[in-house]
């Protein structure tokens, strides 16, 4: 379990959001939704430890994540999978190599058992056929799964996901719509997707976290924001829709 307590951001005199409290139950999926520049992608951050805050916490099954030690904070980040915004691949490497880097950086796996656990992510993503392509070779949608691959590959418990289908056409978003709901339901993974997508919100969502106004202005199921009155979340939707058409 995540418990994010009393969380409160700042770049210099750019106050992000503050009081921001929020739990993020095991198995469940949460969606962090709002506008662009109101600080989804910098609150996901905070959950790994990537920003520190300035005030408040963070809580990830009970470990105060701002207080461990060096050596703590990269066992902990083992078990968090980060698809980052535009999937952040190595271009140079292979889609192969890319996937198998976390197994590289943080195991001392043999050769064989490297290569059965990328083949397998890659099969998950079904991209099996395409390990030793060059990443800049790839479209939008598969350089989105390879993250995908990569970001599972070590069993994290807990996967976030930055804008997994922004810049995607509405099948390739799909795509990677039932992906993320394959992922939560077979692996178990509780998972945080950052979007202002309201389409794949309203797929995949277990919850919704609603910034606005430097705070969190609305929380709540996928089930109470479909009947939620809240103004400026319904703008944010309506919004939304127009968007995706
Ligand atoms: N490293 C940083 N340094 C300074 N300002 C930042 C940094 N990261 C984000 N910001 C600012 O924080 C605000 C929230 O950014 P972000 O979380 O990326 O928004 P979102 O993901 O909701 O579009 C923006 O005003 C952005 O300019
Ligand atoms: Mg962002």
């Amino acid at each position: 379990m995540i418990e994010i307590k009393n969380l409160k951001k700042s770049f210099g005199s750019n106050l992000v959001w503050e009081d921001v409290n929020l739990d993020i139950h095991d198995g469940e999926t949460l969606a962090i939704i709002g506008k662009s520049g109101c600080g989804k992608s910098v609150l996901m951050k905070h959950i790994n430890a990537l920003l520190t805050p300035d005030e408040g916490t963070v809580i990830v099954d009970g470990h105060d994540i701002f207080k461990l030690t060096y050596v703590d904070l990269r066992i902990l980040r083992q078990r968090f999978g980060f698809l980052f915004q535009g999937a952040a691949l190595f271009d140079s490497i292979s889609a192969y190599e890319n996937v198998a880097f976390p197994l590289r950086y943080f195991t001392k796996w043999k050769e064989d058992q490297i290569h059965k656990r990328v083949m397998e992510c890659l099969d998950m993503v079904n991209l099996s056929n395409i390990g030793d392509k060059s990443t800049a070779e790839l479209s939008g949608g598969m350089r989105k799964r390879v993250g995908l691959a990569r970001a599972i590959v070590l069993e994290p418990d807990y996967l976030m996901y930055d804008e997994p289908t922004s810049g995607l056409d509405p099948e390739t978003s799909d795509e990677i719509n039932d992906l993320i709901i394959y992922m939560s339901e077979s692996l178990k993974i509780t998972s945080i997707v950052v979007t202002h997508d309201m389409h794949s919100v309203l797929r995949i969502a277990d919850s919704a976290a609603f910034l606005d106004e430097q705070k969190l202005s609305w929380y709540g199921t996928i089930d109470e924001l479909r009947i939620s009155k809240h103004k400026r979340l319904l703008e944010f939707i309506k919004a939304s829709e127009y968007q995706i058409g």
